[in-house]
């Protein structure tokens, strides 16, 4: 993959989950400027087409955890853009619960979503990759991948799973050409995050800002990231400039947990 005046990912083919919103369409519209041709998937049809709309790109909706709806999704995405080069298995929901008390349906959810979805993901672009020599499996994991977080179990067991699924990948496709990395984000101001404010403070009976304002107390830079700085080491490991990183999680966490 080379690295030319036009951008840094000219002329490649991407597929973005979860980008309606939050860091999945802040990483379809990196991946726009940077010259690549984007189709955007989510669950939230109107929204990611109305998302796709805004940036001049194409829809692609489904639901990651359905592996029949992602072979279908993955095929509609190459045959509108005349090939695939990068997937960015992104999509992701957080259930909160305490790991004893949580239903089950709750657990098995996060882990259908975001451990198979990304699985379904990487499957069905990774065999198109693996028979063609060639491409770029990227999700996006966790911080609560690398390290257990109260209220989080079934959420940090999905993203430790993720971690596994690309360094596992990393080297079963790494012979074939196909480089398979994560990012693992910390706090990110999306959606995502006030929802998961809003649920420590209510179990905890506090107010919900000064929840924040105690998270971002712990992160030596002393604020919350953008989505769009999330999106840039997605446009990174996406590009020619990463072509000897393979297996890697990058850390987007402004120190926090370094
Ligand atoms: N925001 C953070 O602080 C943070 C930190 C670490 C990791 N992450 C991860 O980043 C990714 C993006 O999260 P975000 O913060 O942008 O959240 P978000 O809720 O704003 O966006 C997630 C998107 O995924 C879509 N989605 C959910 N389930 C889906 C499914 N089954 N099929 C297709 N699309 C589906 C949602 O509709 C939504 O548009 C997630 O994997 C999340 O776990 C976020």
């Amino acid at each position: 993959m080379g690295v030319t005046a036009a951008g840094l990912l000219a002329g490649r083919h991407a597929l973005v989950t979860g980008a309606a919103r939050g860091i999945g369409l802040a990483t379809a519209r990196r991946f726009l400027e940077e010259g690549a041709n984007v189709v955007l998937c989510d669950a939230l049809a109107a929204d990611v087409e109305a998302a796709a709309a805004e940036l001049g790109a194409v829809a692609v909706p489904f639901d990651v955890a359905d592996e029949h709806a992602v072979e279908a999704g993955v095929a509609e995405a190459e045959r509108l853009l005349g090939g695939l080069d990068v997937l960015v298995a992104n999509a992701g929901i957080l259930r909160q619960g305490p790991l004893l008390d949580q239903p089950l349906a709750e657990v098995r959810e996060t882990l259908d979503v975001n451990l198979l979805g990304v699985l379904n993901c990487f499957r069905a672009a990774g065999s198109r990759f693996r028979d063609r020599g060639a491409g770029v499996l990227l999700a996006t994991a966790s911080q609560a991948g690398l390290h257990g977080y109260p209220g989080l179990g079934a959420y940090c067991a999905s993203k430790f799973g993720v971690i596994a699924l690309v360094e596992t990948l990393a080297k079963e496709l790494g012979p074939y050409g196909v480089r398979v990395n994560a990012v693992a984000p910390g706090l990110i101001e999306t959606a995502m995050h006030r929802a998961h404010m809003a649920g420590i403070a209510e179990r905890a009976g506090r107010d919900a800002e000064d929840v924040r304002r105690r998270l971002v107390a712990g992160v030596p830079l002393g604020r919350p990231g953008e989505p769009a700085e999330v999106a840039d080491a997605f446009v990174y490991l996406a590009s020619g400039l990463a072509s000897y990183v393979s297996g890697a999680t990058i850390h987007i966490e402004g120190g926090e947990c370094t």
